[in-house]
């Protein structure tokens, strides 16, 4: 028995809408079409297609090594590919606002800048008065609720915090989409719960498309509207899961029976997918 029946976000989409004289299917956002990448001639992806839908939290789970940062490199445009198409509502993706939290945030927060002067960062490239830009930084602070000292330095700070400032600095251009590549990785768990419930909380108030990279299937399921479950390479859709549970989704959730199902089914794709 199914726990739940597997549904595809996109199939009952009617007509298609256009934007600039290129097609794609009316409440998708981004539009993935015979996507080919290969790294040193052996395919990770061939001939793939994906629709991501618009202003939903949509979660990657898979295989390790099957392509998930590679994917979201790809359409985050920060990677090359071999062939095929993505476009954002008929757009590119220089044309779109992206943010994105890389895993490693050692690496991603600038070691010699305050943490302020981090997050505000990208602002100078978006043509804001200084209003406009004290009043972006203002919002987000409320929004994340900002209890630690934004003058200090990186190193001054924990990993958490630095990945807090990290995220905050990817929020602050407002993003139409946001990229995260397991960023919860190596937190320790109270940070892990905080971050989750102010981002949740504030990619669902402002409606921005996220992809979230996780290899924590609870974090998967728990963050997502979509959980889109990739085979082993060359890497194809294995299933792509509804969980509509109501927000801000807490530790609370993961014992409620709605999550539970959608959990099991992900799990028993993801073993079936393993051991092919
Ligand atoms: N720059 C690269 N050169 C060669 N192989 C790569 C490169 N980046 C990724 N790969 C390979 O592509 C596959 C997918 O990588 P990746 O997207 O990082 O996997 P995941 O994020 O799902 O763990 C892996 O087998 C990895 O070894
Ligand atoms: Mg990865």
């Amino acid at each position: 028995m199914r726990a739940m029946p597997s549904n595809t976000p996109m199939a009952a989409t009617p007509a298609p809408a256009a934007a600039g004289g290129r097609w794609f299917p009316a409440g998708t956002h981004i539009t993935i079409r015979g996507l080919t990448k290969r790294f040193a001639g052996a395919a990770v992806y061939e001939n793939f297609d994906l629709d991501i839908p618009h202003g939903r939290i949509t979660s990657v789970f898979g295989p390790n090594g099957c392509g998930k940062s590679t994917l979201i490199n790809m359409i985050a445009g920060i990677l090359p590919y071999d062939g095929g198409q993505i476009l954002f509502e008929g757009k590119e993706a220089r044309e779109t606002r992206i943010g994105y939290v890389f895993q490693n945030y050692r690496e991603a927060v600038f070691p010699w800048m305050r943490a302020i002067d981090n997050i505000r960062y990208p602002l100078q490239y978006l043509k804001l008065s200084k209003g406009e830009q004290a009043e972006r930084l203002d919002r987000l602070m409320q929004a994340f609720d900002v209890k630690l000292d934004l003058n200090r330095y990186p190193y001054q700070m924990s990993g958490g915090q630095q990945q807090m400032v990290s995220i905050m600095r990817a929020l602050v251009v407002d993003p139409e989409v946001l990229f995260l590549d397991e960023p919860f990785s190596a937190l320790d768990y109270e940070m892990v719960m905080f971050l989750r419930e102010r981002l949740q909380k504030v990619l669902v108030e402002r409606k921005v498309t996220t992809m979230l990279v996780s290899h924590d299937l609870d974090e998967a399921v728990l963050l997502a509207d979509h959980v889109l479950l990739l085979t082993k390479r060359p890497t194809q859709v294995a299933d792509n899961l509804l969980f509509d549970a109501p927000r801000p989704r807490t530790a609370d959730t993961t014992v409620t029976p709605r999550f539970i199902e959608v959990k099991s089914e992900a799990l028993a794709i993801f073993q079936r997918e393993v051991r092919k």
